[in-house]
Formats: C-alpha cells, structure tokens, sequence
C-alpha cells in the first residue's frame, strides 16, 4: 500500500481523497474475472475487444487470467472531452479490422458510468452478425444506469465519485496509478 508521499511523487503533487481500490485488491478480483471468463466460454473463437484508452492495463493483466484461447483487439469510443461529464455523443474512432461474424465477443470497459457508451457500441457491432456479445467492465456505478443483460462480468461495484488510476483518468492525467482513487 503506498504512502501519502509515495502517491503524491506519482501524482505530482495532486492530492487524492482516498485509495478506493489496492493494487492487491484489483489483482485479487482480476484472477476471479478471468476464472469466470475460462469457465463461461464454449469452444470457439473468442476476441477480446479492449476499449481504448482506460481499459489498457486492465486488458493486459484480464487475458493472462484467461486459461484458453482467444485474440485480442482494441476500439475507441470517446465520449468524454477534457471534463468530467458525459454528453452522450459517443464517437467510434477505430474500427478494428478484425472480422467478428460468429466469434464470441468480449468486449472489456474499464467503467460503466451512464452506461451511453455501451449501448451505442452494442449496437454497432451486433450489426456485425458476432456468435455472441458480452462486457467485461472492472468498475460499475451501478446507480446510474439500468440493468442490461450483456454486462456479464463486474470487477467491482463503483462509488458515486470521479476515480482514476489503473487506466482511468482525468484530462488524460493518473492513468498510470497502479491503484484507484477518489480524485475529489
Ligand atoms: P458512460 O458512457 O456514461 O457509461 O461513460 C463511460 C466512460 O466514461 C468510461 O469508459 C470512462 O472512460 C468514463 N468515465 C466514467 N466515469 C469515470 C470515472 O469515474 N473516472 C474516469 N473515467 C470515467
Ligand atoms: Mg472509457
């Protein structure tokens, strides 16, 4: 567990509120998600469709969890400028190339906040005729969107507070935290 000094040598100085998940404890429930996944798949073409950018580290240590075959891809979906408000208008910057017609799809978030940039993806890429499509997201805050049948896999119910770190930032900031805090 880091100490004050050590986080604010990472931050540069900017104060966190609080440490809301340890690296350990992301580590823990990243085994688990990647048991759950090997177990839940059928023979088959499984990809895994990271979400650029916050779900990088969050995808490189998830598929080494993953004791069976499987490929690995990235899109982007931004829908967040530099504040920390989503408008909704969700924009698909990548497209990947990789064909999905009867693959398993996973597709893995790093945070479901309004749940907007899931339902508009999902959309997209059913029309892309895949075997099956599921999400994988680590962090959920669950108040604020209404259940849907594809987010399979949660790492973690998510408070109702702006978190960083272990992927996630803010205005591009903190993605490097080996842990999750609380930015105000
Ligand atoms: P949604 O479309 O409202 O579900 O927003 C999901 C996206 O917003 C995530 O992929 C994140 O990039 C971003 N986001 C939502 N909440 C947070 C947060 O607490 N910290 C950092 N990014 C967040
Ligand atoms: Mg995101």
């Amino acid at each position: 567990m880091p100490g004050h000094a050590e986080t604010l040598r990472r931050t540069g100085g900017r104060e966190v509120k609080s440490i809301v998940f340890e690296s350990e404890t992301i580590a823990a429930r990243v085994g688990e998600l990647g048991q759950a996944i090997t177990r839940s798949y059928p023979d088959g073409d499984l990809l895994v469709l990271g979400l650029l950018k916050g779900s990088f580290i969050f995808v490189s240590d998830l598929v080494r969890k993953i004791e069976r075959p499987l490929q690995v891809d990235f899109l982007v979906a931004s829908s967040y400028g530099r504040g920390t408000m989503s408008t909704g208008d969700v924009r698909l910057l990548y497209d990947p190339e990789t064909r999905l017609e009867g693959k398993h799809i996973l597709i893995v978030e790093d945070i479901v906040d309004s749940g907007n940039t899931l339902r508009r993806l999902l959309a997209l890429l059913s029309e892309r005729k895949p075997g099956s499509l599921a999400i994988c997201a680590l962090l959920d805050k669950v108040e604020k969107h209404e259940a849907f049948a594809e987010l399979k896999f949660v790492g973690f119910d998510a408070p109702q507070a702006f978190l960083v770190g272990y992927g996630l930032d803010h205005a591009e900031d903190f993605r490097h935290l080996p842990f999750i805090a609380d930015l105000m």
